[in-house]
């Protein structure tokens, strides 16, 4: 993780494999920007660009100057006006490769392009492939990386950015696994989730391990249980094709939602050190139960209203087959079995097309053991809650309850807020800038090692085959702009809790 007082990181190429896509676009130059501002970016780099179509530099960089405004800034820090100083450092580094990733040809003009900057803007040998494409490139580029002798330099280092998806089960995680780790050592390979990259989650570390009040409080003894809620109001839009292939479990539970267990639930590291933290995580993942399908919960979205406007169902977005059975929605129950969780649930609910848009962590404590206040006994009271707000609106609150003005004893449930926007400038971001940072910097607290991924894969795996092998029954379940099927109801009910109600910070 990033100190407070960065430097800037060293010389070094950027190569983007995908240069044509929409993360090279939405995310990654836009955060290089981002950097530029803050004086983040090496003092001397290059950024080369490879995709199969026929572009020139100049044709690149006109596309993705056109839309940077529109993506430096993501949330509620103002966009900034493109300013030059920032943006020709950027714009004279790039430089564009026309490619086929499956071709050894492009590799061999890589390595001439790469010694060619290197020698031009002394980049020491340091060098950094982001891959930016679709995942079934992931292994044949880092075989042609390895083949082509460009993922070692005896005067520099060689990096790799992987995005999502790594895998689409745990077999498929640990053969990419093994490609990566033939052409490289695993401190070469930063595998990416954007979820890391998020302000709010990196606070949850701040919040247990840099305060002395939580973490004596952050077990068994006082907690009931945690409820993790990724709620998002779009369809998949565009993403049909992508989706139909993947659905909601694998899209977000082994990668971003457990980012957010993890974090609730790992034990403090030794030290903030890369592999202090990863040990931890890749720890907690190993103490997951495993999971039946009777953990778990899917649904679908029917058409519906979300936000006062009328969407079509799941089954009617373009690329989707008309009796799709992919879903949408999935709710499950992890049970965590070590001394410091053992029998306090993690329910975890993520979906498409719910009422709003907002995610969060949220911690009950247990109900007082005896009930003083005669009025209201100690199992009517309301229960305390410490919410760790993600996103949109960033915050903390703890809810608890205390005694309304008046002669009688009569309680009621009140909050502490603490918003970030009221204490912090947000300085404008796309959310890549930090995880950008620390792949040039080497820093890979923020990156999934190899048994971290398979892990997560390991604790879904059951309920992904198990559902491959039978039809869900009643799809669509849910109809869109609510908080998602009945059935997820029944998941907590079972053990006599419910859900908070998917809503923004603002009122009670
Ligand atoms: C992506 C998923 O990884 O994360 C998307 O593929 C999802 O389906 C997105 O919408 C959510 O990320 P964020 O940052 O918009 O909350």
């Amino acid at each position: 993780m990033t100190p407070s007082h960065k430097a800037p990181p060293p010389p070094c190429a950027i190569v983007i494999f995908g240069a044509n896509g929409d993360l090279t676009r939405r995310l990654i130059v836009p955060a290089l920007y981002n950097l530029a501002r803050t004086g983040l970016l090496p003092p001397r780099f290059a950024l080369i660009g490879i995709d199969h179509n026929d572009r020139s530099t100049e044709e690149w960089r006109g596309k993705i100057r056109e839309s940077l405004a529109q993506h430096v800034s993501k949330g509620e820090g103002a966009a900034p006006e493109i300013e030059d100083r920032y943006w020709q450092p950027i714009a004279e580094a790039m430089t564009f490769l026309k490619g086929d990733f499956g071709a050894p040809e492009t590799y061999a003009a890589l390595k001439l392009r790469l010694a060619a900057c290197d020698k031009e803007r002394e980049l020491g040998g340091n060098a950094l492939f982001y891959l930016a494409t679709a995942d079934r490139f992931f292994a044949t580029i880092a075989r042609n990386l390895g083949e082509a002798g460009l993922t070692r330099d005896d005067r520099g280092f060689r990096r790799l950015i992987v995005e999502k998806p790594f895998g689409h089960d745990l077999e498929s995680a640990k053969a990419l696994n093994a490609c990566l780790l033939r052409q490289m050592k695993e401190e070469q390979i930063f595998r990416i989730d954007h979820f890391l990259g998020k302000e709010t989650v990196q606070n949850i570390m701040a919040l247990r391990f840099a305060n002395g009040l939580f973490e004596p409080i952050w077990n068994r003894d006082r907690i009931d249980h945690v409820q993790i809620t990724v709620s998002e109001s779009i369809g998949v839009g565009t993403r049909g094709k992508f989706y139909e292939a993947t659905g909601a479990l694998r899209d977000m539970v082994p990668n971003h939602l457990f980012q957010l267990v993890a974090m609730t639930a790992m034990e403090p590291p030794v030290s903030f050190d890369a592999e202090d933290i990863r040990a931890k995580k890749a720890e907690m993942f190993k103490a997951v139960h495993p999971l039946t399908p009777a953990d778990a919960v899917r649904g679908q979205y029917d058409s519906g209203m979300v936000q006062g406007e009328a969407v079509p169902a799941y089954r009617q977005e373009p690329n989707v087959a008309p009796d799709s059975n992919v879903e949408t929605y999935v709710a499950m129950r992890l049970m965590i079995e070590n001394w410091r969780w053992a029998g306090v649930p993690f329910y975890l609910r993520t979906g498409k097309r719910l009422n709003i848009r907002s995610s969060e962590i949220a911690i009950r404590f247990k109900r007082p053991p005896y009930a003083l206040f005669h009025e209201t006994p100690a199992e009517e009271l309301d229960a305390d809650w410490l919410i760790l707000r993600i996103q949109p609106d960033e915050g903390i609150r703890l809810r608890f309850n205390a005694k309304r003005p008046g002669p009688a004893m009569a309680l009621e449930s009140v909050s502490m807020r603490f918003n970030y926007k009221d204490y912090f400038k947000q300085a404008p971001a796309v959310g890549y800038e930090t995880l950008i940072y620390d792949c040039l910097t080497g820093d890979a607290t923020l990156f999934q090692r190899a048994d971290q991924v398979e892990a997560a894969w390991g604790v879904v795996e059951p309920v992904l085959k198990g559902w491959q092998n039978t039809v869900p029954r009643h799809f669509p379940n849910y109809a869109a702009g609510t908080e998602g099927p009945n059935a997820a109801n029944d998941l907590l009910a079972r053990d006599g809790r419910s859900w908070r109600a998917i809503r923004i910070l603002g009122g009670k």
